[in-house]
């Protein structure tokens, strides 16, 4: 099988470019270990910044998020039970965020490129490895039904994740690799209830971080920090929705619904970034790249700037047989990763109980008290949070 741009992972980062690219005529074919339904299913964040939510109407695929999309002009963030919010527009030139889900995305981008374009996806097709990668025409390994196959492609985007094979098809030796694993975790809880507040939530506490998140006016996701070693099994609801409002301010805890879980699970926190993003005609895109903590919900969009890269260094090269953008999409790319990894780190470290010291807390109250409470704090914070802007090219 032959393809101009062989994508491998079928997540938000594969299906973007497949579709970005399919609209500028562009061959591509997906390669997608799991199964269609259980991609679907699987449950992310939902807040997407100004520059991805463009991407996805460039993509076609907005007009859902435009009507059911909730659009936020600030967060909370609460501490020393006080509640303090930070209004975007009046600090970023008027830029707000779209909190609709990653599984509605992933569904959006499913039915256009899929159902209604014919694009190709295989699923349970699991790639194996990418082979001649430095040279004019890569393949990647794949299995399906049984069988090995290959895919002999122009380029390879490798969209496969944290745990895929394409960072892995690379010699070690030719990739540098930055990583911090977070001593804690987030369980988080999703219920048909609806949200405390309007706007997301974002809580430090002695006993922990919390945060208060939605997927519409009808649907809550609550979030507190856990010990690394908890298990969902150690929670019931109602001892999830008690720590929840142990965390929040006292006003804003009476006035939260509880239900119960529609879903609980447990995520671990890291920070990790793979150097460069690409190698000769293989180039890395989304979760294969890099991760992120998840506060401030930096990882989709991250994937979805890779992508707005990606899909321009592809197009130049196509329509206009310029290879400048291909060369400087790892740099450029990048750019925008590590100031994304920064802010989650130090947002992370802001708002997290690190130690047990009294004092840690206390200097976090101090800076959240400096930073709600001056126009450059509340700045710094509401840029990053709208997310930084894309580069653009001539
Ligand atoms: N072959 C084929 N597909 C693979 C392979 C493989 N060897 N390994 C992994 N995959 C698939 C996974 O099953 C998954 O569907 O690649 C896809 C990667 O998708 P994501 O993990 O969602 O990564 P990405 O598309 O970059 O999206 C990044 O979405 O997952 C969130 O936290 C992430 O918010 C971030 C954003
Ligand atoms: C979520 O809604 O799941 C969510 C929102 C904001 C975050 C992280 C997760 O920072």
């Amino acid at each position: 099988m032959r393809t101009q741009v062989g994508i491998i992972g079928s997540g938000p980062s594969g299906l973007l470019l497949a579709r970005l690219l399919h609209l500028q005529g562009i061959d591509t074919v997906i390669l997608e270990s799991r199964s269609r339904e259980y991609v679907q299913g699987r449950i992310r964040a939902g807040v997407i910044e100004q520059g991805m939510a463009d991407l996805l109407r460039e993509a076609k695929v907005g007009e859902r998020m435009d009507r059911e999309g909730l659009i936020h002009e600030g967060i909370n963030i609460a501490f020393a039970n006080r509640l303090e919010r930070i209004d975007f527009p009046s600090h970023t030139d008027g830029k707000v965020v779209m909190v609709y889900g990653q599984t509605e995305i992933t569904h959006d981008l499913m039915k256009a490129h899929i159902d209604e374009a014919g694009g190709i996806v295989h699923y349970e097709a699991p790639a194996v490895r990418v082979e001649d990668y430095d040279t004019g025409s890569p393949r990647i390994i794949y299995e399906q039904n049984g069988q090995r196959k290959e895919l002999i492609c122009d380029f390879v985007a490798g969209c496969d994740g944290f745990h895929g094979v394409a960072r892995q098809s690379v010699p070690s030796d030719k990739i540098s690799v930055f990583a911090r694993n977070y001593p804690f975790g987030w369980l988080g809880i999703l219920s048909d209830v609806p949200p405390v507040r309007e706007e997301l939530v974002y809580v430090s506490h002695e006993c922990g971080f919390a945060l208060c998140s939605m997927r519409s006016h009808i649907r809550s996701r609550y979030y507190v920090q856990c010990d690394l070693d908890d298990r969902v099994e150690n929670w019931t609801d109602d001892a999830f929705w008690d720590e929840l409002r142990r965390r929040l301010p006292p006003h804003v805890a009476e006035t939260v619904t509880t239900g119960p879980r529609l879903e609980m699970s447990i995520a671990p926190l890291h920070s990790f970034v793979a150097e460069p993003m690409r190698f000769g005609r293989l180039f890395l895109a989304g979760d294969a790249g890099h991760i992120v903590p998840p506060t401030g919900a930096k990882g989709l969009n991250l994937a979805a700037s890779d992508i707005y890269y990606l899909c321009r260094a592809l197009l130049a090269y196509y329509k206009d047989k310029r290879t400048d953008l291909l060369d400087r999409y790892s740099e450029t790319a990048l750019r925008r990763v590590w100031k994304a990894i920064r802010f989650s780190w130090w947002y992370t470290s802001l708002l997290h109980k690190l130690d047990d010291d009294p004092m840690t807390h206390r200097l976090q109250i101090a800076e959240l008290d400096y930073l709600t409470g001056s126009v450059a704090g509340r700045t710094t914070l509401a840029e990053n949070y709208v997310g930084l802007p894309y580069e653009t090219f001539e």
